[in-house]
Parts: structure tokens; C-alpha cells; sequence
């Protein structure tokens, strides 16, 4: 057995977001101790932003008239890929950034999907492949609260991963994880241990199933 795991936090003092998935780990470690778990720091060690384009640009152009450039980042692109089909599991960890997708895990996802494996429209090949997305967000965005509709991250995310990709996906999701350190948000403190106990109790529950699947 074998975990994926990715992290896209900027951080890793404080990070809630790694310490969520540190949580689903530790849970899938204890039904498979001594397991290999391969790891993609993406947020403090970022995929180059140029490897996109140029595996991109490749498209119609056979491999033998490939650039030096669209040569390494094509490899790069099936080295990633690898990576998520080799592994049995698949943990993200992934903050909401300015009300969007990481620019850090964009770029992965997008290098991935030019891979010929993993664009859309093919028949997926990580299809039923157990993962967890642990997603985290300083404010919130419940039905109601001023920011709803705001987070324009959290569904693209379920649309690759549910979708196009075909993972057999579970969630753990914290908000207010500023409410500690923004003072205008200190009256929302409780709230926010609260939400984050909460949180790790999910985390550990699909932490648990994370461990006791096998990939489809
Ligand atoms: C540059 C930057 C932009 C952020 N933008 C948002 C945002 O748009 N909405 C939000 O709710 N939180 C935002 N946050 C807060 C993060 O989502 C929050 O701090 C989260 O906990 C970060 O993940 P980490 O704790 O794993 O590092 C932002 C944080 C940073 C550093």
C-alpha cells in the first residue's frame, strides 16, 4: 500500500491545512505502518509555472520534433502522473487563496491533465481511487454569511477530482481559520475551535476509511 499525499499551503508552521492531512495520515499509517508515502510540497516547492505551456504547446506535435523544454516538462507531466497511479491513496491538503484555487495547485492539476492519461474526456484511469481533500479557508461561507458564493476553489476542485478524474472522493473542511490571529474576527474564536475540533474528528473518521480501502 502506498499514500499520495500533496500540500498546498505557502506555510508549514500553523498550517491547518497540513495538520488536518497530518491527521488523515496518521490514521492511514495505522492500518498500513511501514507503508511508502510520496509527497508533492507544491505550495513551498512549486511546480515551474512555465511547464504547462510547454507541455501544452506539444499537443500536435510529434515527440521526436519536442523542444529541450516541452521534452522536460512532458516528463514532468507523466512523472506527476505516476505518482497519483502508482499510489493505492490520494491525500490533498489546499487553502482558499484571494477566493480562489491555489495558483500552486492549479498548476500541478493543470500540468497533470496534459498528460494524455489524465485529460478530460478519457476514461479515467484513476477511476475509484480512494482520496481525501482536506480544504481550509480563514473566513466563511455558509449559506447566508456575506462571503457566500465567494469560495471559487472548493467546487473546481470536486469538479476535477468527482468528475474528470473519477475519484472516489471525502472531504474535511475547516473555515475561520484566521479568527485566531485577525483581531477583527476575535469575537468568532470559539466558533473557530469548535469548527477545527470538528473538523479533525471528520479527519480522522476519513483518515480510517482512507486506510482500510484498497484502490479500485
Ligand atoms: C495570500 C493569502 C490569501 C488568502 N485569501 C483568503 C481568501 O480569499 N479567503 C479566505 O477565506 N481565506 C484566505 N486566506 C486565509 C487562508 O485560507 C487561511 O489562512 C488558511 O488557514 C491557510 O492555510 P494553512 O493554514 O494551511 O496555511 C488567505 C491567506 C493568504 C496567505
Amino acid at each position: 500500500m502506498s499514500l499520495f499525499r500533496l500540500d498546498a499551503s505557502i506555510r508549514v508552521e500553523g498550517s491547518h491545512s497540513r495538520e488536518l492531512a497530518d491527521v488523515v495520515e496518521q490514521e492511514w499509517r495505522s492500518a498500513n505502518p511501514g507503508a511508502d508515502v510520496v509527497r508533492r510540497h507544491v505550495g513551498t516547492e512549486p511546480i515551474p509555472s512555465t511547464a504547462w505551456g510547454a507541455a501544452a504547446s506539444t499537443r500536435f506535435i510529434p515527440a521526436d520534433q519536442h523542444s529541450p523544454e516541452q521534452r522536460e516538462a512532458v516528463a514532468l507531466a507523466a512523472e506527476l502522473t505516476d505518482e497519483l497511479i502508482h499510489a493505492d491513496a490520494l491525500l490533498f491538503a489546499v487553502p482558499l487563496y484571494n477566493f480562489g484555487v491555489s495558483q500552486h495547485f492549479k498548476t500541478w492539476v493543470d500540468l497533470v491533465i496534459t498528460d494524455p492519461r489524465m485529460a478530460a474526456g478519457t476514461d479515467p484511469v484513476l477511476k475509484g481511487k480512494p482520496a481525501v481533500l482536506v480544504v481550509v479557508r480563514g473566513g466563511a461561507y455558509g449559506a447566508g454569511t456575506p462571503r457566500e458564493g465567494w469560495d471559487h476553489s472548493t467546487a473546481w476542485i470536486r469538479r476535477i477530482f468527482e468528475d474528470v478524474w473519477a475519484l472516489d472522493l471525502k472531504i474535511v473542511e475547516v473555515e475561520f481559520t484566521l479568527a485566531d490571529v485577525n483581531p477583527a474576527m476575535a469575537e468568532f474564536r470559539d466558533l473557530a475551535r469548535q469548527l477545527r475540533a470538528e473538523a479533525e474528528q471528520v479527519a480522522r473518521e476519513h483518515g480510517r476509511s482512507l486506510g482500510g480501502q484498497q484502490a479500485a
